[in-house]
């Protein structure tokens, strides 16, 4: 069975249709011939856009020559309230100092030592879904949401999300979302960014979700002065100085991280958990798969979970959490043969690329056996983008291929996982989700 696709526009739309379809769901606004096409270009009133779904653009933009393809402000026009000028948002020189910081904490030999606190993330989640799984039909993405907050509270503070300030944190952040619903890529790309206004709401649930950071920063200032900090991502990025300045982060810049890495962190991966959920819901065969090789205890077991990485990764390219992003042209350049002036706007689609009909073999098809094919690894180093690519790639995408197949697998051992009472169809928010939610059932294995 196909896993399910958003609808596609066919034939030509007029421009205020287009708009107003792009603001409530930028993917179902797109050209069907996007599974086909190497580029798209649009104009509208507000915008000039080129769609580039060719690797080699991609590549330029994000590899080649990213100095010239900076993020597009009209991005961060709904996350500064959260994220000030945090790594997710900046560029040049304040962008290089902020991943000069990051960068290390996420080394893999780091991920190694955040696996415990990951691991008591994944049995705390496993326990919470096997309290739950009594077969009735329930809404999985608000669990994965818990599980992924759970996961970075306890790797970067070393609480779980039961902490007094974990919570309020991530009970404020539901309130943010709800404040905005409009903050996904179409709405933000429509609009100027002149053209962007925050709520009173939208406001003060920022503030109060930084607030509450900012307690969990100072506390770990003076842990880190007293020389009891415990070991973990807050404490690691928190000491350590820019090579070339010397400087670590002030206050300021770390309160702007966490919450990046809170939002940027557990959102994708709550989304691409919750689509593996349903793809193995659809597919039991994976589910005897992934049971038949074990759960992970500690760091070195990771390596044998070859049936749960292969499913996230294949969860990854059919529902990438970030299905779109956009840059802008600093300079006037030519695309494929075609002008495009300084302040287009360039939108790189992993959700199109990572079902391009002429790059895949059964592009809309479930089959992570594919990763060992000869097109499946030609695809994967050309064609498949979940994390971005070049330095902007994204710096927890070791963390969360570590993350992904741990949670699959503690999830599998503890429940078997049937499809719910409908079909999920994916809608582009602030990551990919589920128009719906995502619907399933779970019973559990030993009962
Ligand atoms: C399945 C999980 C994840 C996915 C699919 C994902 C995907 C991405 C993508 C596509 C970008 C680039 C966005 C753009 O160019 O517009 C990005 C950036 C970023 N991600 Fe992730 N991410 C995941 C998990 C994480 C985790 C666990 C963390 C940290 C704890 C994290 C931190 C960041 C940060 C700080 C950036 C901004 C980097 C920059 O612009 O230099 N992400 N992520």
């Amino acid at each position: 069975m196909i896993p399910p696709k958003p609808a596609a526009r066919t034939g030509k739309a007029s421009v205020r249709r287009f708009v107003r379809d792009f603001r409530s769901d930028i993917l179902s606004a797109q050209s069907a011939r996007l599974y086909r096409a190497w580029m798209a270009e649009f104009r509208g009133p507000f915008i000039h856009s080129f769609t580039c779904n060719d690797p080699k653009l991609v590549d330029l933009i994000l590899r080649r020559r990213p100095m010239d393809f900076p993020k597009s402000p009209r991005m961060a026009a709904g996350l500064t309230p959260l994220l000030g000028n945090s790594s997710f948002i900046s560029n040049g020189e304040t962008w290089r100092h902020q991943r000069r910081i990051i960068d290390p904490a996420f080394e893999r030999g780091r991920l190694r030592q955040s696996f415990a606190a990951m691991l008591a993330a994944s049995d705390a989640g496993a326990a919470r879904l096997l309290a739950l799984a009594d077969g009735q039909d329930i809404d999985i993405e608000p669990q994965t949401s818990h599980l992924a907050a759970d996961v970075i509270f306890r790797t970067l503070f070393s609480i779980p999300i039961q902490d007094r300030i974990a919570a309020q944190v991530f009970a404020a952040f539901r309130d943010h979302q709800d404040s905005q619903p409009m903050v996904n890529a179409g709405g933000l790309l429509t609009l100027p960014r002149w053209l962007h206004f925050h709520s009173r709401r939208t406001k003060r649930s920022a503030a109060r979700i930084r607030d509450l950071i900012g307690q969990l920063v100072a506390a770990r200032q003076e842990r880190i002065s007293s020389g009891d900090a415990p070991p973990d991502l807050a404490t690691k990025i928190m000491t350590t100085p820019d090579p070339e300045t010397g400087e670590t982060f002030t206050r300021a810049e770390m309160i702007d991280e966490v919450a990046t890495f809170f939002l940027a962190g557990h959102e994708t991966a709550a989304s691409a958990l919750a689509w593996a959920l349903f793809l193995l819901a659809e597919h039991p065969e994976w589910q005897d798969r992934i049971l038949a090789e074990g759960t992970a205890r500690d760091f070195a077991d990771m390596r044998n979970l070859n049936a749960a990485r292969a499913v996230f990764r294949e969860a990854l390219r059919l529902y990438p959490p970030v299905a779109m992003t956009v840059r802008e042209c600093a300079h006037a350049e030519t695309l494929r043969d075609r002008p495009a002036p300084k302040g287009a706007q360039l939108v790189i689609s992993p959700f199109h690329l990572h079902r391009h009909e002429r790059l895949w073999d059964n592009p809309d098809g479930f089959d992570p056996d594919r990763w060992d094919s000869e097109n499946g690894k030609t695809c994967q180093r050309k064609a498949f983008i979940p994390f971005s690519s070049g330095p902007r790639v994204c710096p927890g995408a070791g963390f969360a291929m570590i993350e992904g197949p741990l949670l699959l697998s503690a999830i599998i051992a503890a429940c078997r996982i049937a499809p719910g009472d409908s079909r999920p169809v994916p809608v582009m928010r602030l990551t990919l989700r589920g128009k719906d939610g995502i619907r399933l059932r779970l019973t559990s294995r030993s009962g």
